[in-house]
């Protein structure tokens, strides 16, 4: 199949064109490396010693997505290309509305027109909210806490509607649990710009000596030690997940969770990151930060069972290969 990715240089972008490239599809990448680097481009060529075709384009740009469309045949779509911090999604809600939500309108409407009948969204799990863990595709995602989030579920909204109007087109949301890891070769993988705000880029950093010691937001959560429990899956598999919807995907809507299943604390993470790595993490704890919730884990029975998709990297694999990526750079 020919698979456009949009967002295709990005952290899990990257991972999945490389597992859609093993699998033998023709990839064409849509970004327009606000998040991102060429540099990728040349790894994810040199893992999978196979070319694919890169376009820089802003994808809510109709114009210049539209050019793409109309010079390739394209099966499906993998649409990733987006903001994702969230707080800077609060100081310029803005832009995270207008680039979330214009980039996948724009997308779905290139689905109509050259009918493209399979579609795949990237979603977060963030559209829980608080609701209590573990979390079912069929709560309400509603909950949402900032700007971000709020574009994520209202970009699910838009999508329902689509399908409901073109009942004969495959979309797939995909909600995302907390990806960490790297491809083993350590050639791709998550490299935020600045000190970062997630718990295991910045760890890693700590581990390279790059940041003084780890802060934990909070030891007085209702979980195991106190510290946030979320559920941590590997990029790699995350990326197995898209390859697997784009196969298993019926017709109509489908929302599904990609997760482990497991919940993990800040403090087992740093433990499982310790025995992986064999090095030690200095840390404090400090306030809680704002927003974030006690616990975050996903039911992943219909991903399973629908997608046929099974997750198989555990946590020292993860905590390995987020060590690797981030010693080599
Ligand atoms: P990323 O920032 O590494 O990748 C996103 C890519 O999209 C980047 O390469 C960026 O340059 C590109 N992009 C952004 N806006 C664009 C536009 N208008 N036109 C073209 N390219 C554009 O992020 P990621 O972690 O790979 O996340 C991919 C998707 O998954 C995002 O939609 C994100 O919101 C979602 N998601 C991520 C996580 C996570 O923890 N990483 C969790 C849940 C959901
Ligand atoms: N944490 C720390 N110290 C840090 C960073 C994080 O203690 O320096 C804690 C957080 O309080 C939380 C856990 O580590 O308990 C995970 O935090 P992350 O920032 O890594 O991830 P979040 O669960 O807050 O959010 C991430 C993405 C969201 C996405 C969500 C989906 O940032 O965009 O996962 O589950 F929506």
């Amino acid at each position: 199949m020919n698979i456009l990715v949009t967002g295709g240089l990005g952290y899990i972008g990257s991972h999945t064109c490389l597992a859609l490239l093993e699998e033998g599809h023709s990839v064409i990448v849509a970004d327009n490396l606000i998040n991102s680097k060429l540099k990728t481009l040349d790894n994810i060529k040199k893992i999978a010693n196979k070319s694919l075709d890169f376009h820089q384009v802003d994808v809510s740009n109709e114009k210049s997505l539209e050019t793409i469309f109309s010079s390739f045949p394209i099966d499906g779509i993998i649409h990733f290309a987006g903001l994702k911090a969230v707080g800077e999604s609060v100081e310029y809600p803005l832009n995270y509305y207008y680039n979330n939500l214009v980039s996948t309108i724009v997308v779905a409407r290139m689905c109509e027109r050259y009918d493209v009948k399979k579609l795949i969204f990237s979603s977060s799990a963030t559209v829980y909210g608080d609701n209590e863990a573990p979390f079912f595709e069929t709560m309400s995602s509603l909950k949402t806490t900032n700007p971000y989030g709020e574009s994520k579920a209202m970009c699910e909204r838009i999508l329902i509607d689509f399908a409901r109007s073109n009942p004969s087109f495959s979309v797939g949301i995909l909600r995302y649990f907390n990806p960490i890891g790297a491809h083993e070769s350590a050639l791709i993988g998550d490299s935020p710009n600045g000190i970062p705000n997630n718990l295991m880029p910045y760890l890693t950093q700590v581990a390279k000596g790059k940041l003084k010691r780890l802060r934990i937001f909070g030891d007085d959560y209702p979980t195991i030690d106190g510290t946030g429990v979320r559920d941590y899956i590997h990029v790699m598999d995350l990326a197995a997940g898209h390859v697997s919807a784009l196969y298993n995907l019926k017709e109509g809507i489908h929302i599904y969770n990609l997760g482990s299943g497991k919940g993990t604390s800040v403090l087992e993470l740093i433990q499982a990151f310790e025995k992986a790595t064999k090095i030690n993490i200095p840390y404090e704890i400090v306030n809680r930060r704002p927003g974030d919730i006690a616990s975050c884990w996903a039911n992943t029975n219909k991903a399973n069972k629908e997608l046929k998709w099974i997750p198989k990297r555990d946590l020292l694999t993860m905590c390995r290969d987020s060590w690797r990526f981030e010693r080599n750079h």
